[in-house]
Formats: C-alpha cells, sequence, structure tokens
C-alpha cells in the first residue's frame, strides 16, 4: 500500500508534502519521511508511527528546499521503524516507492556483490541503489531510472529525486495509481487525486508502465518502451476540504450516523419514486435477460456485501452468482463466457487483487461492472460501467457506510435484473422500490440503539473470542460482524451460517463464548432458534440481533437482546448492519483501541 507524493515547487515544500500525506494517510499509517533537495543537496526527515510524528520531526528540524517527495508507509518488508521508513537513499538519489519488489532478493545480492550496502529491511532500497549503479555508470538521470525500473518485477509507483536535479522528479507507474497534477510554475504528484486537491484539479493519470520526467512548467510521459506517450488532462472533483469529524470522537461513529443519508442518497441514484422502478440500467452496456450467470469479485467487507447480493440475483431475478474473493480469484484461471457480466465491489476502486481479477475478466472479454466508491479510482476509470456508491468519503478504517451503499446499489441491480429477466411483474418491482425507499428511516431508528448497544458491548472487552451465527442473507452479515469486531477491538471472530454450527464450531461453546446471533423473524427463524438453544444448552452467552416478533418467538431469557422494528425482508441486511457496526465500534471504544486507525491496517489494500 503507502502513500507517495512529490513536489517541484516554487516555495518550501515539506510543509505541503505533509499536508499532501495527511489525505494518503488512509493508506497506510505506520512510518512516514519526506526528502527535500536545498542548493542541490539532498535532506530527508523521517518517522515511526502516525504522520504527527513526522510532523513533530520537521517542527524540531525543519527542511528547506522547493523540490521534494514524501511517503506514508503500510509495512511489507521490513518492520515499521525509522531505518525502514522511506525516502530511501543510495548516493545521489532518493526514492519512495508504493507496491512490492517481487524479485528485490535477487536484484539486493547483485548489488551486495557490487559493493552496495543495505541499511534497511525494504524491498525499495534495492531500486534506490539500481538508479544509484546507472547513475555511476553514466547515464543520465531520467535514463538511469529508466534502466533501473526495467529491471524490476512486481508492483510500483516510484517516485526519484537526484542530488543537484533541482527541476527533476522521475515517476514510474506499474499497478498501483499515481497523478501528475499541473499548477502555476508547480508540478505535483500523487497516490491520487485527493492528495493533490489542495494544489491543483488538472491531473494526469500515469498508465500502467508509464514513466514521467516531472518539471516545474511541464512534463513528459514515455511508455514502457521508452517512447513518449501523450496521456489527457483531467478534471477531478476532489474536494479540497479534509473531511473531519464534526462533533464525533471517531470517524468511524461519524460514518455509522451518516448512513441514513449516504443509503438514502445512493437508492435514490438507481430507483425511480415516482414511477416506483429502477432506473439507469438501460444504459448499461448489457442486458440481464442475455445472462445466464453473473460473476462477482471483491475483498473483504466488499466481498460480504456481494455474498448477500448472492441471495437476491439468485432468488429474485433467477441469476446464478459466481462469487470469489479478488485474491483467490484472480489466479483461478476460471473460465468464462464472452459478452458474461463481471461485477466488482470495491470502496477504494484501487484494491489490486480486485483490479487484478478485472483486468482478468477483461481479458476474457467480459463487460465489466463496478460497484464503486471513489468515482476517479483505477477501477471506476477501468470499467465499462459503473455504478457508483454515494456513501462519500469513507474514513474509518473499518468499512461502515460504504457497506451499507454497496448493498443498496446491489439490492437495486438485483431488483432491476430481476425485471429485466422477467421473474417480477411490474406490480412487484413498484413493492420492492417502495419497500427499498424505507431504508433511511429504518436506518434511523437502528442508530437510536446507540446507548443501548454500548452496554452490551461492555461484556464483550472481556473476552477473547465471539462468534457470529446468521442464515440466508444474514449469514455474509454474521462475517461481516465478525470482521468488523476483529479489526477494531482485536478480538477473535468468526461467522458462521447458523445451521453449520453442529458441524464443528459448537465444540467452542462454553460459558466464556459471547455468540452474536443475527435473525430477524422469518420463515426459517425458527431454525435459528434451534441453534440458539443448542447453544444455550452449552453455556454460551446470546446476544440475539431481532426484531419484537422474534424476541418474542425465541424465548431466550437469558440472552441480550437488541430490538429492531419489524421490516421489509430486503432492506434487513442494510439495517441489520447497523447494530452489528455499533457493537464493534462500542467494544473498540470500551478498549480504548485506535478505531479509525487500527493496527496493522489500511483503508486500501494497493498490494498483494
Ligand atoms: O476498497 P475496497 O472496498 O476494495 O476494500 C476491500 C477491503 O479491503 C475492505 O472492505 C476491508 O475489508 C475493510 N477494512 C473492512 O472494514
Amino acid at each position: 500500500m503507502c502513500g507517495i507524493v512529490g513536489i517541484v515547487g516554487n516555495r518550501p515544500v515539506a510543509p505541503l508534502m505533509v499536508d499532501a500525506l495527511k489525505r494518503l494517510e488512509y493508506r497506510g499509517y505506520d512510518s512516514a519521511g519526506v526528502a527535500t533537495l536545498d542548493e542541490g543537496v539532498l535532506g530527508r526527515r523521517r518517522a515511526e508511527g502516525k504522520l504527527v510524528n513526522l510532523q513533530s520531526r520537521l517542527d524540531e528540524n525543519p527542511l528547506a528546499g522547493t523540490i521534494g517527495i514524501g511517503h506514508t508507509r503500510w509495512a511489507t518488508h521490513g518492520v515499521p521503524n525509522e531505518t525502514n521508513a522511506h525516502p530511501h537513499f543510495s548516493n545521489d538519489v532518493a526514492l519512495v516507492h508504493n507496491g512490492i519488489i517481487e524479485n528485490f532478493r535477487e536484484l539486493r545480492e547483485e548489488l551486495i556483490e557490487d559493493g552496495y550496502e543495505f541499511t534497511s529491511q525494504t524491498d525499495t532500497e534495492v531500486v534506490a541503489h539500481l538508479v544509484s549503479r546507472e547513475l555511476n555508470s553514466g547515464k543520465s538521470p531520467p535514463e538511469a531510472a529508466f534502466a533501473a525500473i526495467k529491471r524490476l518485477e512486481g508492483a510500483f509507483a516510484l517516485a526519484i529525486l537526484f542530488k543537484n536535479e533541482d527541476n527533476l522528479i522521475v515517476a514510474a507507474r506499474n499497478g498501483p495509481p499515481l497523478a501528475i497534477g499541473h499548477g502555476e510554475g508547480e508540478m505535483y504528484l500523487g497516490s491520487d487525486a485527493i492528495a493533490l486537491a489542495p494544489f491543483t484539479n488538472v491531473i494526469t493519470y500515469l498508465e500502467d508502465g508509464d514513466w514521467a520526467t516531472i518539471h516545474r512548467d511541464d512534463m513528459q510521459i514515455f511508455n514502457e518502451n521508452g517512447a513518449r506517450v501523450e496521456r489527457a488532462k483531467q478534471l477531478s472533483v476532489g474536494s479540497t476540504l479534509m473531511v473531519d469529524k464534526g462533533n464525533h470522537r471517531h470517524f468511524m461513529s461519524k460514518e455509522i450516523f451518516e448512513q441514513p443519508e449516504v443509503i438514502g442518497h445512493t437508492l435514490s441514484h438507481f430507483l425511480d419514486f415516482s414511477e416506483q422502478r429502477v432506473s439507469g440500467l438501460d444504459k448499461a452496456p448489457f442486458d440481464f435477460k442475455e445472462l445466464d450467470r453473473i460473476n462477482i469479485t471483491a475483498c473483504g467487507t466488499a466481498y460480504y456485501a456481494g455474498l448477500v447480493s448472492k441471495y437476491w440475483f439468485e432468488k429474485l431475478a433467477r441469476l446464478p452468482v459466481d462469487i470469489d474473493v479478488a485474491s483467490e480469484f484472480r489466479y483461478r484461471e476460471a473460465p468464462m463466457k464472452k459478452d458474461g457480466l463481471s461485477l466488482f465491489i470495491t470502496q477504494s476502486g484501487e484494491t489490486a487483487d480486485t483490479l487484478a481479477g478485472l483486468r482478468y475478466c477483461k481479458q476474457q472479454g467480459q463487460h465489466i461492472g463496478a460497484i464503486v466508491n471513489v468515482k476517479e479510482s483505477t477501477i471506476a476509470r477501468e470499467s465499462d460501467v459503473v455504478f457508483q456508491t454515494l456513501a462519500g468519503p469513507e474514513i474509518g478504517v473499518a468499512s461502515t457506510k460504504a457497506f451499507t451503499c454497496q448493498l443498496s446499489t446491489l439490492a437495486c441491480l438485483a431488483v432491476g435484473a430481476a425485471r429485466q429477466r422477467g421473474t417480477i411483474d411490474a406490480t412487484r418491482e413498484a413493492q420492492l422500490v417502495r419497500e427499498l425507499s424505507e431504508a433511511p428511516r429504518y436506518a434511523s431508528q437502528a442508530l437510536k440503539l446507540w446507548d443501548e448497544i454500548a452496554v452490551i458491548a461492555r461484556d464483550l472487552q472481556n473476552v477473547d473470542h465471539v462468534l457470529y451465527l446468521g442464515r440466508d442473507t444474514n449469514f455474509p452479515l454474521a462475517m461481516e460482524g465478525a470482521l468488523k469486531l476483529k479489526e477494531i477491538s482485536y478480538i477473535h471472530a468468526e461467522g458462521y451460517a447458523a445451521g453449520e454450527l453442529k458441524h464443528g464450531p459448537i465444540a467452542l461453546i462454553d460459558e466464556t463464548m459471547p455468540v452474536v446471533v443475527i435473525a430477524p423473524y422469518d420463515s426459517i427463524f425458527e431454525k435459528t432458534v434451534s441453534n440458539m438453544q443448542e447453544v444455550a444448552a452449552r453455556g454460551g452467552k446470546i446476544i440475539l440481533i431481532t426484531d419484537q416478533k422474534g424476541a418474542n418467538a425465541a424465548g431466550m431469557d437469558d440472552a441480550k437482546v437488541i430490538i429492531l422494528p419489524e421490516m421489509p425482508a430486503i432492506i434487513t441486511p442494510i439495517i441489520y448492519a447497523l447494530p452489528v457496526q455499533m457493537l464493534a465500534y462500542h467494544t473498540a471504544v470500551h478498549m480504548g483501541t485506535d478505531v479509525d486507525q487500527p493496527r496493522n491496517l489500511a483503508k486500501s489494500v494497493t498490494v498483494e
């Protein structure tokens, strides 16, 4: 992952780069650094931990210079400490890198034989030494960078600064995104356009294999063969405002509370309330009627949203869905029928595995649809059709509003698919549209459980393991609930299909094990009651999320019960996600973890 920036400017750039890096902290936050060139001399400041530490370093010991590169890190090779923090230096070269150099071991051996000394455990340092070696052989800085890049295997976005070259940054992209920003007598480089938003909204995106020489007044882009290429300038709509927490203690709580609004916003994008139908599908370059199955690929929370939609597409539209986590799909060599539809679900639109899956499907002649939150992301740009979730910027690493907006979008697509395929008629479509339009109201009601769930969460802070159970669309929700708890509270949790309990996990149940059961009162509720009884009989502590009918029918006197209003089945996975999120949030707050930036994680996973 990691975020990179570069500025060829006409004012001191170190503070500007720190500002830009703050916007990239979602890509990693375990160390950070900047390097500048001041009167031809390279200088750098680096610090372990979050950007505030780098800021303090710079306050104590400022860095002058009007050209520089910067980095915020999510460690892949080498522990997160100052020595492994970027920029890495090699003689006349300073370099920052996002990605993984897969052949770094052999390059490292080769460079050691040539007398290069390594000071870090990173894969990145080989690139700095490679460029340095090429410079020493008499090549110009751009030639040296190009020669080094050609030796690299793996994924990389690079920015390179050279001693005595006060009007040049070389950038290169193979995989992770890189945006060049055009200013007035200044040029910028960033992992995304949002990082550059305070400086410019005129952006050129590098394509895979591109590398560029960036100067104050212009830039040149070259392809992997070294030939000049033109890449269009685009106007970015990235906001210049840093998103703030408002009155909330954490971004995560703010984002949980934004859900009624953003779910409504997203639904109104895909539903025509006056006509009571799904809108916009007619513009898609495919017709669900022509398809005999669809393929869905995503990671993490987005994958669980896809799993929920499998139930919707199959039940409502009678359309079989193949769904995979992207890290498996990309190497599975799945046979695909030409002109099929592959959907990719992603908040960031930059997840490396999801992007790789997309490119595989493209090669297989698939139509590519993206359910994506960041409109200018690589996945959005590489898709044939974008169904944008309108969650707005999601800053908390734990996905909340992006998830419910993904579900909202997918529900609309499933209803639209059903209508196109004739498996529902206009009357049923209108009913489903009305039911979906109720989601924001139910979401507001769910948020009223905030304080009550905070009390229930107190007990969870002292446990080591939690089991989540659900059936049907609540099964993926159980997995999402477990993921949420794991990532922000560090408590081990697993989500299971309730019916699977007796096939293994029941062995874990004893009086120390809380079991969260997600079960609105529905046609299979009684099946889940049997599972709860199996848990209760073995001393397990049940937290049941249900409605009043469910609470009455369950008759679990010892259970803690979180009661939601009764609601239409189509919106239950959307609304039941909220108590699940709140339970994880409050547990983490009670435990005092870093809710918005939990350890070892990054918001956007741009490496394999
Ligand atoms: O940006 P994406 O939606 O592609 O990200 C996928 C996952 O990395 C993401 O959903 C992750 O699982 C969340 N941190 C979970 O809260």
